[in-house]
């Protein structure tokens, strides 16, 4: 299965000259860029030299490596392999296809005690050959590398000067097995076994099982992304979901020429299926590389933000669960829903900057057992990624115990605990000068701002959020504008780091409604008055020359 002979000690390791791109800085998951960007010379071997310069080789010598199968995927697990092959690594662990979804991966990075995994992915961005790539280093914890690795990356990728690579290593990435080099073992395996194994050891599956089999009916849109063979397996054949319940579940390199980003826009036909009144109990689907995931039930969509605040209060159902969560956390931007199921129930709960590299101290200290994000990722102690399918699994696992419909927990959760009401405004592919002249004026603006009344809506305090890691003291700043109003309502302002065209601004808008009146109001209707009260009050339409989001999540 590979070009060199089995056992063949010859190393044939070439040092190549290159020269330094100067943009090869990684963003909020991994270096993203368009396809022919990453096909510029040397531009992935400078960037991947660069992980291999600066990676610590603890505790082993192990990388796991896989992507979602996204165009130029096959292609890089190559370059990787052979470059692996020359920079020290004695074992590789490849899915087979050059296939692991994220979660997937940073499980084997965790299993296997690698020293990392490169995870070739740009999540929920389209695929193929003029659309994006991505490449991702995960560090031993199985989490993405933390900012002083990150920024170590970049500062070596602006002096390299050459990459070694063994050209002669090419692997068979199609077949599984095993192959000893002698300096190398390289290992190409299922990329499913070992995730399905561990979603077991987390959840009864018998209790799943009993559910579906009384007529409990489900529909999973894998988005012809890389969940498509987790989901087959684990809910077709493992739980017994009827054949046809996954969707779109073939992977393909440019997704069916679909964005594979869970959300109303771009997973409407879901959507449609749920809203109808003789569908599914339930609905799902997760992107690109099966971090993500949506909800949504029966004539109702969940949320993110909501959908975290449920699992975290009706956590002990599942079996990994039943003695309770250490502690809860949630990027900023999210809304408070999970902080009030924290509080009733006595848990330390946290706020982060966006970003899944942020969970990983709390996870590693065990201060929190699940986090979550309102871009739609939910996960737990079980990894250090968000993890998609985990997230459906969890939430079966309530539904079986609980056995009522997602509107009813949904609705009974709301009375509980009053509810967030929560909307992300994107407003895409700005000039980028003119999304950041918006955010310094706005910084520059935030002095003046307290106290101020627009629309009725009194601003409480107006701040820059910055973020102090409890357990390393790093300090992480500029990570969104908050400006909070005495009535409790919230709107943040930032700009995403995932992008690869111009810039996007994020306008995350929330309103909280205790009950246990006015739980059942239009969500945009609910909103437009804080829009028109911030919008008047700092101006943001005006500045950025336009009046509608292209996206409302
Ligand atoms: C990636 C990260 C998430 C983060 C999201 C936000 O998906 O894994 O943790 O929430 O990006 O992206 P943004 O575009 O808002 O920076
Ligand atoms: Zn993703």
């Amino acid at each position: 299965m590979i070009a060199k002979a089995s056992g063949d000690e010859s190393v044939t390791i070439e040092t190549r000259a290159t020269t330094p791109y100067d943009d090869q800085k990684p963003g909020t998951s991994g270096l993203r860029k368009k396809v022919p960007h990453f096909q510029q010379e040397n531009y992935v071997e400078n960037f991947v030299q660069a992980i291999f310069d600066v990676a610590p080789k603890e505790p082993s010598k192990t990388l796991i490596i896989g992507g979602d199968g996204r165009y130029f995927n096959r292609e890089v697990v190559g370059r990787v392999v052979a470059m692996a092959a020359a920079n020290d690594c004695e074992r590789i662990v490849i899915g087979q296809g050059g296939i692991l979804s994220t979660p997937a991966a940073s499980n084997l990075i965790r299993k296997r005690n690698a020293f990392g995994g490169i995870i070739l992915s740009a999540s929920h961005n389209p695929g193929g050959p003029n659309e994006d790539f991505g490449i991702k280093f995960n560090t031993s914890n199985g989490g993405p590398a933390p900012e002083n690795i990150t920024n170590a990356i970049y500062e070596r990728t602006k002096q390299i000067s050459e990459y070694r690579i063994d050209p002669e290593v090419k692997a068979d990435i199609d077949t599984i097995g095993e192959t000893d080099l002698g300096h190398l073992v390289i290992e190409v395996i299922d990329p499913v076994a070992d995730y399905a194994a561990l979603m077991e050891e987390l959840f009864d599956f018998d209790k799943i099982r009993n559910l579906f089999s009384s007529g409990f009916t489900m529909a999973f849109d894998a988005m012809h992304a890389v969940t498509g063979p987790y989901a087959h397996e684990i809910l077709e054949k493992r739980l017994g979901a009827k054949e046809g319940t996954v969707r779109n579940g073939t992977p393909k390199e440019d997704f069916g020429g679909h964005h594979p980003d869970p959300n109303l826009v771009h997973a409407k036909a879901l959507y449609d299926t749920m809203m109808k009144s003789d569908g599914p109990d339930f609905g799902a689907a997760s992107d690109g590389d099966g971090d993500r995931n949506l909800i949504i039930g029966k004539g109702i969509y969940v949320a993110p933000s909501d959908s975290l605040a449920v699992l975290a209060a009706n956590a002990t159902h599942a079996k990994a669960y039943t003695d309770g969560l250490k502690g809860v956390a949630r990027s900023m931007p999210t809304s408070a829903a999970a902080d009030r199921v924290a509080e009733k129930l006595g848990l330390p709960h946290y706020e982060t900057p966006t970003g899944w590299k942020f969970f990983g101290n709390l996870l590693d200290e065990g201060y929190v057992t699940i986090c979550g994000e309102e871009s739609a990722g939910t996960g737990a102690d079980h990894v250090r990624e968000k993890d998609g399918l985990w997230a459906v699994l969890l939430w079966l696992a309530i539904l079986a115990s609980r056995q009522q419909s997602v509107r009813e927990i949904v609705e009974q959760h709301w009375l509980e605990f009053g509810r967030n009401y929560f909307a992300r405004h994107d407003f895409e592919e700005i000039d980028k000068s003119v999304a950041e002249t918006f955010m310094s004026d706005l910084r520059a603006m935030l002095p003046q701002l307290g106290g101020k009344t627009a629309e009725g809506f009194q601003v409480q305090s107006a701040t820059d959020f910055a973020y102090k890691d409890p357990i390393d003291g790093s300090i992480t700043e500029h990570q969104g504008i908050r400006i909070r109003f005495e009535d409790g309502s919230r709107v943040v302002f930032r700009l995403s780091g995932t992008g690869t065209v111009g810039a996007t601004l994020r306008v995350y808008l929330e309103r909280f409604e205790p009950g246990s009146e006015g739980l059942d109001r239009d969500v945009a209707e609910m909103l437009e008055p804080l829009i028109e009260a911030v919008d008047a009050l700092v101006g943001y339409r005006r500045a950025i020359g336009r009046m509608e989001p292209d996206v409302i999540t």
